[in-house]
């Protein structure tokens, strides 16, 4: 039976352009009229939120790749829902989908490549992990570390933001493949006792109390394979000087620069040494490997099924909580990834 639809929803809207990191303020909350579906289209209820420290950039349209937000548009971000009903016979009802939901409570979505609609196939796991494993940052996580850094027996491994939504599976990621030692980089002992205690890292570099540069040389004394690298700057550098002959970087993300001037970037002192050493030093953007989706779900559905991946999710409750979800990303107080949950019964499944 589909839900019984309410007559309205609430949603989040741009009020105005962050000034640095954003503020509450620069949010809106509004109540709206549950859409009408046109042919073509499908009605999602939204189940959960994910929140990725690039919407930051989507507030100000900083970014190539997304649409630009003007003040009064829904936010931008992916979900996960369940469709309600469907004017498109490729949506069926009941099915569960992670799309670019926006931040409300019921998503008109089509099959445009906009929404980059994917449906989530292993669902007698939790659809939570349609925001995490199974989707963009479990996703991102295995692109970096297999495609990107092609990590595997014989590759001491090192991970940056190891504590993030990313770096939380990337750790994993990197045993699955057989690499050791894989050491992960997170801010402060409970996140680094998080690393090695639950996220599968044999040892952590606590990178705002630690000398980092002496552990990165206590724990990689024969230099580093691969280095899947969230955070950019000085860090970056300080691997660059330690990387092995034909030693992998991936360059996932720079959240550590997101919201400096681009005159303030750290200029890297170390670069010279990729050519040096035969090395390779590559960015990548998870949506330009959508041909994979299916592939990349079926693998980390099958290391969650196994224990080899044990998602992290830190969930908060409540479309309400949706700003200071994203906001505090940059105050790295999130572990594993970051969601909303959207709809009180998220894992309820329809009766048989
Ligand atoms: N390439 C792609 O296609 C792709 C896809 C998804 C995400 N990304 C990028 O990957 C990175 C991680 O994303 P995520 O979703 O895992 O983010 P996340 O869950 O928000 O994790 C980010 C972590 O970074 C750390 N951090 C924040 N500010 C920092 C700083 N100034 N210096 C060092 N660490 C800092 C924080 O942990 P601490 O407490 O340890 O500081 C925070 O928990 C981001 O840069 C994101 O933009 C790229």
């Amino acid at each position: 039976m589909p839900d019984r639809l309410p007559a309205t929803m609430r949603q989040w809207v741009l009020a105005r352009r962050p000034d640095g990191l954003a503020v509450v303020e620069d949010f809106g909350l509004v109540t709206v009229g549950v859409p009408e579906i046109d042919d073509g289209q499908a009605l999602l209820r939204t189940l959960y939120l994910g929140v990725a420290p690039v919407m930051l950039r989507y507030m100000t349209n900083e970014t190539s790749f997304e649409k630009p937000l003007e003040i009064g548009d829904v936010m931008i971000g992916r979900g996960v829902g369940r469709v309600v009903a469907s004017r498109n016979p490729a949506f069926r009802v009941g099915e569960i989908y992670q799309a670019k939901l926006g931040w409300r409570e019921y998503a008109v979505i089509d099959d445009s490549p906009y929404f980059m609609a994917y449906r989530m196939r292993h669902t007698d796991l939790a659809l939570s992990h349609g925001v995490s494993s199974l989707a963009m940052s479990g996703f991102t996580a295995l692109v970096g570390m297999r495609e990107i850094c092609a990590a595997g027996p014989g590759d001491r491994v090192l991970v940056s933001g190891a504590a993030g939504g990313v770096g939380s599976q990337a750790g994993f990621i990197a045993r699955a493949l057989g690499a050791d030692p894989v050491v992960g980089v997170a801010g402060g002992p409970d996140k680094c006792r998080l690393l090695t205690e639950r996220l599968g890292y044999g040892a952590a570099i606590d990178y705002k109390n630690d000398d980092v540069p002496a552990r990165l040389d206590e724990l990689f004394p024969d230099g580093i394979d691969v280095f899947f690298d969230n955070v950019g700057g000085e860090l970056l550098d300080e691997v660059m000087g330690r990387i092995r002959r034909r030693a992998r970087i991936a360059v996932c993300g720079r959240i550590s620069e997101y919201l400096l001037p681009v005159e303030e970037y750290h200029r890297h002192r170390n670069l010279w040494r990729i050519g040096l050493l035969d090395a390779k030093i590559e960015g990548f953007f998870i949506y330009d490997f959508v041909a994979g989706f299916d592939e990349f779900e079926d693998r980390l559905a099958e290391w969650i099924r196994d224990g080899r991946i044990e998602p992290l999710e830190d969930i908060l409750e409540g479309l309400e909580q949706m700003p200071a979800a994203l906001i505090s990303l940059y105050e790295g107080t999130n572990a594993g990834v970051r969601m909303v949950r959207i709809d009180p019964d998220a894992e309820r499944r329809p009766a048989p």
